[in-house]
């Protein structure tokens, strides 16, 4: 067999080669390509100051959000009581809209230049959520813990809103008022209405 270069290989020699391009490279470790902060600038037309204003902003929002996700799956599971079906159900369509939003600001951060924030101890470490206990918690205290997220979360959405719209970049904008804001605004609706203390059986 030709070794490629007009010289002979043994066929053993040959075997090997060919099993080596075929096994697959599990252990690679490489530097990283773009660190955390820092901005690569797309064609978007819009320059990197404002890029990388709205990628700050974006990062924790896009913490908080993740939070929040995981608060309604934790309360998905933990819930108890009278009101565990219809709550049970809630949390988990609650926590689905708030992947999409995880999603969608990731995607945008992305889209901006930056690299967006993904892990678990990354996010402990950026979102100004309260720290939740490991614990199981009553019906009560789980809708505040979640009503209380939604309006850190709110109240930053609008203020990035503002400013986003002040640099130009309603790109961002866009997201942060017709998807966060508005997915928020009514998630806390549904939710605070279990804390409406209603006559169940006879009314007053
Ligand atoms: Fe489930």
């Amino acid at each position: 067999m030709e070794d490629g270069n007009g010289g002979r290989i043994k066929d053993g020699d040959a075997a090997v080669a060919v099993m080596d391009r075929a096994r697959p490279q599990t252990v690679q470790k490489s530097r990283e390509i773009q660190p955390y902060g820092a901005i690569v600038k797309l064609s978007i037309a819009l320059n990197e100051k404002v890029c990388a204003s709205s990628v700050t902003n974006l990062n924790q929002l896009l913490a908080d959000t993740m939070t929040l996700r995981d608060l309604y799956k934790k309360h998905h599971w933990q819930v108890s009581g009278p009101t565990f079906y219809a709550l049970h159900l809630l949390f988990d369509k609650h926590f689905k809209e708030q992947s999409d939003l995880v999603d969608l600001l990731a995607e945008r951060i992305q889209t901006l230049g930056g690299v967006s924030i993904a892990m678990a101890h990354d996010v402990a470490e950026t979102s100004i959520i309260p720290r939740a206990p490991r614990g199981r918690e009553e019906v009560p205290s789980q809708l505040s813990r979640l009503l209380h997220a939604h309006e850190i979360i709110l109240e930053e959405a609008r203020t990035m809103a503002r400013q986003a719209s002040k640099d130009g970049d309603e790109g961002t904008n866009d997201i942060l008022v017709s998807n966060v804001v508005r997915t928020n605004e009514l998630q806390v609706w549904f939710t605070s209405q279990h804390l409406v203390n209603e006559p169940v059986v006879c009314g007053d």
